[in-house]
């Protein structure tokens, strides 16, 4: 069969976003060069005259220091960091620089990459790459989300998870290689891993285990569940399942959370860049279309080519919030329908202490789309035996659906903040907007939002509860649209137009209810370089680090907020990073970056094991702008291994 020309590139060079033209191509499907998909006309927050900036974040503006001043002493740190993780911010990197960059007193070592074998006999990577069946018994490319989960009650074992968001073909395989087997090798490539780990000790480095018990790829094409209201429906039946109840494979897995139960949690992002689609008006909604099939994959699985009767519902299939049982190696995982359907970052779950339901807050990233909450119908059972488990994997499978609405309160107080509502699309299994069935609901889930004026906002990515104080932080990582004609202008929530920076807002529910519907929000960052206009940095005023595109967030057990980068290098000419930030006190909004990551990656997956002294993250798509040819970076081996060009890996930073 003939391929598809994945390696056409037509963003190069006209990017409008902050992403390199690579990753334009690659893992949005050029979103940036297309429609904006919510076309929907929600009225975005009208109390705000364009161009206003609040009083404090131009006060903010004005404070011009220098990045060399940012750094602090390690001893000022300790103030609010765990004992064993107290460091000096580093400066930052400028974006060629192909280096992992640490704190003074601090190492950083690879834990697995791309193309490591998981299993007893499988091959290792070789100098032409991998393969097909190898692929599927080695670590998978992309690493996204992440965590490193220590066994009960042990320091020197424990599990490692990561998913795999998408593919650099680019950089992977040699000009002249087969088409199919290229299309074949990135399936297997997709997905999750699971692998065990060692060490010797409390604050030690952890290696991984080649065949460890719970070792486990999932794939492109391993088969899942669909379960919830939407299981069944017609709308997820295709010629392949009469069910509609068992897809196959998981595609784009972005961000993600690690329930109370001890599963993992990823979103399915973009995965309208997979399929060719006709494009009607409810594809359109997620970017689904004719000028989609970004990979040609359709030419070794039809399924992928979803423009006829057969697989037109195969892409309904996909955008799913799913759900893996790491201490299991042969259970299905689950695609949750209840949670809804849309470019799903990740969801990051907390048990609302009055009710003890499981709530998981959810970012829709893509510019002008909506942040979400998930409030399950049955409560967490924390009692820990087999039987609590089993049933506590069954939350996420029932519950009530909701969106928010931002409302600012006006600028006169100088601060960006208002109330807000969460408008519920689902109650007890029933659909709560008008002409539309459960089902509808939950496989359209973005239509039913624009129909009860959801804010629209600059692209919701990491949504994280605050394990201290309960309150939610998105990040909201960029929105070069926002304020362009015919397009929503800036509201108090988001506040600057053509926002190059992000922003992270801070949610409080109202009486610390996460059921509730009711909310107030404050911008507790808006981000950037210090000396720009506009910037803030919850109310501190000292130094701190240029921080741009916030991404994934994670907290220490202090409940110091740590905030990894996507888009720094093109937004302020840096390579992405790691900042920590706390979040109270005195030295709230104080950014001091942690690390940064090599020339063309992000920063993903941030795992911080303070009291350990460690800290975890996932190095994506290093290189990504380079050639076979010419690699554009040599992380994580830089030369000592047999493959010439990057590894996206997971790395440990440990004390010396
Ligand atoms: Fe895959 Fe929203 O970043
Ligand atoms: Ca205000
Ligand atoms: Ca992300």
């Amino acid at each position: 069969m003939t391929q598809a020309p994945i390696r056409t590139l037509p963003m190069l060079g006209i990017t409008h976003g902050n992403r390199n033209p690579v990753t334009c191509h690659l893992r949005c499907g050029d979103a940036c060069a297309k429609p904006i998909p919510n076309q929907s006309g929600a009225p975005s927050f009208r109390d705000v005259a364009a161009g206003a900036l609040s009083r404090r974040s131009a006060l903010g503006g004005a404070l011009v220091l220098s990045v060399a001043a940012a750094t602090l002493s390690e001893s000022e740190a300790a103030a609010a960091t765990g004992n064993n993780l107290t460091f000096g911010a580093i400066a930052p990197a400028t974006a060629d620089i192909d280096q992992v960059r640490v704190p003074a007193g601090y190492r950083w070592d690879p834990i697995v990459r791309w193309g490591d074998p998981l299993f007893v006999g499988a091959p290792n990577l070789t100098a032409a790459g991998t393969d097909p069946a190898a692929q599927e018994q080695q670590f998978g490319y992309n690493c996204d989300y992440l965590d490193v989960l220590p066994d009960r009650g042990s320091t020197t074992r424990g599990v490692l998870v990561a998913n795999h968001e998408y593919t650099n073909e680019n950089i992977m395989f040699a000009p002249d290689a087969d088409p199919a087997l290229v299309a074949r090798t990135a399936m297997a490539a997709h997905g999750f891993s699971v692998v065990e780990l060692r060490r010797s000790g409390a604050g030690k480095r952890w290696s991984y285990v080649v065949g460890g018990r719970r070792n486990r790829r999932i794939t492109a094409t391993t088969p899942f569940t669909l379960d919830g209201p939407a299981a069944g429906s017609e709308l997820l039946k295709t010629a392949a399942d009469t069910t509609g109840r068992r897809a196959l494979g998981t595609l784009n897995n972005c961000s993600g959370g690690t329930t109370p139960w001890g599963t993992i949690v990823s979103g399915e992002e973009n995965f309208n860049q997979y399929f060719l689609c006709t494009g009607d008006e409810r594809e359109a909604r997620y970017g689904l279309g004719p000028d989609g099939d970004e990979r040609g994959w359709r030419t070794v699985d039809p399924r992928f080519d979803a423009t006829g009767s057969a697989y037109r519902n195969e892409p309904n299939r996909f955008g799913w919030v799913v759900e893996i049982d790491p201490e299991n190696p042969r259970s299905t995982p689950v695609k949750h329908t209840a949670m809804g359907r849309f470019k799903h970052e990740g969801a990051n779950i907390t048990i609302d202490a009055a009710t003890g339901k499981a709530v998981a807050y959810m970012g829709d990233d893509e510019r002008f789309d909506y942040l979400y909450k998930f409030v399950s119908k049955g409560t967490f059972d924390g009692s820990g035996t087999a039987a609590a488990r089993a049933a506590n994997k069954r939350l996420l499978s029932a519950g009530d659906l909701f969106v928010a609405r931002f409302t600012g309160d006006g600028l006169e107080d100088g601060i960006n903040d208002g109330t807000g509502i969460w408008i519920p699309l689902t109650r007890g299994g029933r659909s709560m907007v008008p002409g539309m069935t459960i089902d509808e609901v939950l496989v359209y889930t973005r239509l039913a939002a624009d129909k009860v004026a959801a804010t629209p906002m600059d692209r919701p990515e990491d949504v994280q509860p605050s394990p201290k104080s309960g309150r939610i932080y998105v990040a909201c990582t960029n929105n070069s649209k926002r304020g362009a004609t015919g397009l929503p202008g800036i509201d108090e929530a988001n506040p600057r137009p053509a926002n190059k920076d992000g922003h992270i807002v801070e949610i409080t529910e109202i009486g610390g209810a996460h059921t509730g519907t009711r909310f107030r929000w404050n911008l507790f960052l808006i981000c950037g370089d210090q000396s720009s206009a506009g910037t803030y940095f919850g109310g501190y005023t000292g130094p701190v680090s240029p921080i741009s595109c916030p991404d994934n967030l994670a907290f220490d057990s202090r409940g110091n907020l740590w905030i990894s980068t996507d888009g720094q290098p093109s937004a302020i000419g840096l390579d992405d990073a790691l900042h920590c930030v706390e979040v109270a006190g005195r030295l709230r909004g104080r950014v001091r970056q942690f690390l940064s990551v090599p020339v063309g990656a992000e920063t993903c997956g941030p795992v911080i094991h303070d009291r350990d002294g460690s800290v975890f993250v996932a190095v994506q798509h290093p290189g990504e702008d380079g050639s076979w040819e010419a690699p554009q970076s040599h992380f994580p081996d830089y030369g000592s291994g047999v493959f010439a060009g990057p590894r996206p890996s997971v790395i440990q930073v440990t004390r010396r």
